[in-house]
């Protein structure tokens, strides 16, 4: 018989899906597996109000496929400049659902994010005041620090201070990839984190042992296998802080597969899939509805899906690439088979 497994229809906690024709050719992968995404706003133009906000949903709604009921969740991007009244507006916006923390030049599109953390507190007050989570890249951007250490780093130097100053605001540590973003994580109130597939299923042999492998690549890092287990372990505890969040983030090829490559692992063609394969092999597949369906609605107090999906054991390997525009796309695990896939 062949083994599968039936689920509440997840949501990704944590996507980016691009613009302009890019977004056409991402948005059907994630509208097939999810329900709905938390969409990341560090677009070229940065999504920095609610009026942003909205015309790019609306943008999102025009490139799903006919028929396709997905729901994009929009977000908000903090800068320098964000101001109190931007807050409010967000929060009273119906389809703004959190503001996303991006220290200036921590990642792709990040050079219009913060640069005085300390700075933003009215904001983060703001943000307490009216309910909007704020959504965390932890990590920090001093040349001094290895790149190794930025998560833990950000943490002691600012999101302790950020959780002690305002205790009532909901915070996710995006994409957590270390053992010490799980411990605060955990000893937090309030306080709930993403995980990827890559960051469960990797460690940094897979991107750098026998060869550069750029289609690994993203950020934050991935780390050392202790912490790897680490993530797995909260993953599959059953305790509702640690959700499905992809960090799915299309790169053309080429830009991936250069002297100085963009950062970023496509993995909405196959998410599901990855994180059922952990989930099994950790035999804790009873785990895996609460992890992908429960725990995220929860904590954005928002209802769980009435819909299911069924994934079924069944090999199958990802294309080499995916068109991308006039370029392509190369997805994350596409040199080993999937053991699972969407029926
Ligand atoms: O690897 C990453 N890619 N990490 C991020 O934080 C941003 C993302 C992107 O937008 O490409
Ligand atoms: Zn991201």
């Amino acid at each position: 018989m062949t083994a599968e497994i039936t689920i509440t229809k997840p949501d990704d906690w944590h996507l980016h899906l691009r613009d302009g024709d890019a977004l056409n050719a991402t948005v059907a992968f994630t509208a097939r597996q999810f329900q709905r995404a938390i969409i990341m706003p560090n677009l070229a133009q940065p999504i920095t109000s609610a009026e942003l906000a909205t015309a790019y949903r609306d943008r999102i709604l025009d490139a799903l496929p006919a028929g396709s009921n997905f729901q994009p969740l929009m977000t908000l991007y903090l800068t320098n400049n964000a101001s109190i009244e931007d807050i409010r507006q967000a929060a009273l916006n119906e389809h703004v659902f959190a503001a996303k923390l991006y220290p200036a030049g921590a990642t792709t599109n990040s050079t219009n994010g913060v640069t005085d953390v300390a700075a933003l507190a009215p904001v983060l007050d703001e943000m307490q005041r009216s309910n909007l989570p704020l959504l965390v890249h932890a990590e920090v951007t001093d040349a001094n620090i290895d790149i190794f250490d930025r998560e833990q780093a950000f943490i002691d130097k600012y999101l302790l201070n950020i959780r002690r100053d305002f205790p009532e605001l909901r915070i996710v540590l995006e994409h957590a990839t270390t053992q010490q973003a799980v411990d605060f994580v955990m000893a937090n109130d309030h306080t709930a984190a993403t995980l990827t597939p890559q960051h469960l299923l990797f460690n940094r042999n897979d991107l750098l042992a026998g060869g550069i492998r750029p289609h690994n690549y993203c950020l934050p890092i991935l780390k050392r296998e202790t912490h790897r287990l680490a993530l797995v372990k909260a993953a599959i505890s059953g305790n509702p802080k640690f959700f499905l969040g992809t960090d799915s983030a299309p790169h053309a090829t080429n830009t991936k597969e250069s002297a100085c490559g963009c950062a970023g692992c496509f993995t909405a063609h196959a998410a599901m899939e990855l994180y059922t394969e952990v989930f099994e092999r950790e035999g804790a597949l009873d785990k895996l509805e609460g992890f992908s369906s429960f725990f995220g609605p929860d904590f954005y107090r928002l209802p769980r899906n009435e819909q299911k999906i069924t994934l079924v054991k069944e090999s199958w390997s990802a294309p080499d690439a995916y068109s991308f525009n006039s370029q392509t796309l190369t997805p994350f695990r596409q040199e080993t088979p999937l053991l699972w896939a969407l029926k």
